[in-house]
């Protein structure tokens, strides 16, 4: 028992000595900063009305080719907006019953403080551009135009006129709404202000989807301990296993392309998913992907761009055996045992934000009428 409790004073000091709180900045570990507070955006300043009509688009299943599908069948609220399913299928206007979504759909946690978008960086930088562009890919297929064949293009053409005559006329309901939110009459505006307006609108209610104030937080800045086995798994993290040269800065992303040997090349060299190469054409970009945040990452199994593995102690060890030629030297030299991995999930685990509120995630089905 005098053993056991003086081995728990010695594991205690010692966590605090090797991580002093920095008087400079407040907390322990450079360079994995909590996240920021968000700042009013000047071209779209808060309102209730706003987030409220944001709500409103991000539920409405009539704003879909079939109906039936609104953003939260794949990115579903109660789950921290993402599905944890591999690959979600496109709206049901696109008649297949194939799985053909090649990538597994992203949370949208934090996205309001992300500086690229999408696995491979493509379709703009844009928050507000990035919320209303589904309606015109088949996630959301609004003008009921794309089949089977076309479930990779983008259909704005029909898709910009498709939700101005959905919101001014089919579902009258949302004039008022647009009014209030921005003031604006919606029945004689562009199909281009619509599509704006409904970004801006989404980007709102995107403000409080935020993983933030977890229990790495609270200890970094100088609060509640931690555990021995997340301590040691943090210390790999930032150490031997390399991870934070890729998943660094308050979300636990560089914002990078990197190649961990994701996208495995067959006998011809070729990748189901070229990732980065997709959109640069540069040679280096092959097998690249966006280094996804880790907050709340437990969270939201399954990982990687095509959803290929379940269990985070799976995506460590495809980190440290990566199978492409082209994979990133950094991962070069990184052994990790069992126990080891172990304490690296056991440091991601402390990684998981405060909950959102009951209103964040409700399922919203009173929608405006027709
Ligand atoms: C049928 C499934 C599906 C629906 C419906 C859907 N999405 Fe997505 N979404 C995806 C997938 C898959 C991706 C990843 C695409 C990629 O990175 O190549 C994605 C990516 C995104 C991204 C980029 C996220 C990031 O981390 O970079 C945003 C933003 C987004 N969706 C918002 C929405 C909004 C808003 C709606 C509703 C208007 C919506 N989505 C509807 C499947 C869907
Ligand atoms: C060279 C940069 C790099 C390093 C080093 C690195 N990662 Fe990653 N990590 C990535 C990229 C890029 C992806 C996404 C790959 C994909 O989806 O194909 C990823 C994906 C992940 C995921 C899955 C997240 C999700 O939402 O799908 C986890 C968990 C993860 N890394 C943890 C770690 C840990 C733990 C370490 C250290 C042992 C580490 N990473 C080291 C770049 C890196």
């Amino acid at each position: 028992m005098r053993i056991f409790s003086i081995l728990v004073v010695l594991t205690g000091c010692s966590s605090v000595e090797r991580w002093p709180v920095d008087p400079q900045t407040g907390i322990r570990v450079r360079g994995l900063e909590p996240v920021p507070t968000l700042e009013d955006w000047p071209d779209n300043p808060y309102s209730d009305a706003k987030r409220e009509l944001g709500v409103l688009l991000f539920n409405d299943t009539r704003l879909s080719g079939s109906g039936q599908t609104n953003c939260s069948t794949c990115h579903f609220a109660p789950t921290k907006f993402q599905s944890n399913t591999p690959f979600d299928l496109p709206d049901r206007s696109v008649e297949t019953l194939e799985p053909v979504l090649p990538r597994n759909a992203p949370s949208l946690l934090n996205l309001v403080h992300a500086p690229v978008f999408r696995w491979d960086g493509s379709l703009g930088d844009d928050l507000y551009e990035q919320m209303v562009i589904p309606f015109a890919e088949a996630n959301m297929d609004i003008a009921d135009r794309l089949d089977a064949e076309h479930v990779h293009d983008l259909d704005f053409e029909g898709a910009k006129p498709a939700l101005h005559q959905r919101l001014s006329v089919d579902i009258a309901g949302y004039v008022p709404l647009f009014d209030e939110a921005f003031g604006v009459d919606i029945r004689s505006s562009t199909d281009e202000e619509v599509w704006t307006l409904s970004g801006k609108a989404l980007a709102i209610y995107m403000r409080e989807v935020v993983s933030s104030d977890s229990a790495f937080d609270r200890w970094n800045a100088g609060g509640e301990a931690l555990g021995d086995e997340a301590l040691r798994g943090l210390e790999l993290f930032v150490g031997e296993g390399r991870c934070a040269m890729c998943h660094s800065g308050p979300l636990f992303s560089d914002f990078e392309f990197h190649n961990v040997g994701t996208a495995v090349p067959d006998a011809d060299g070729v990748r189901v998913d070229e990732g980065r190469f997709l959109v640069t054409g540069d040679e280096a970009d092959r097998g690249r992907f966006l280094t996804p945040t880790l907050r709340s990452v437990a969270r939201t199994s399954p990982y990687f761009h095509d959803a290929s593995e379940i269990g985070i102690a799976g995506v460590i060890r495809r980190h440290i055996n990566p199978v492409d030629p082209l994979h990133d030297p950094i991962l070069d030299g990184v052994v990790l045992d069992d126990s080891q991995v172990d304490d690296l999930i056991e440091f991601l685990k402390t990684l998981d934000g405060a909950p959102l509120s009951a209103e964040t995630t409700a399922l919203v089905i009173d929608l405006p009428s027709q």
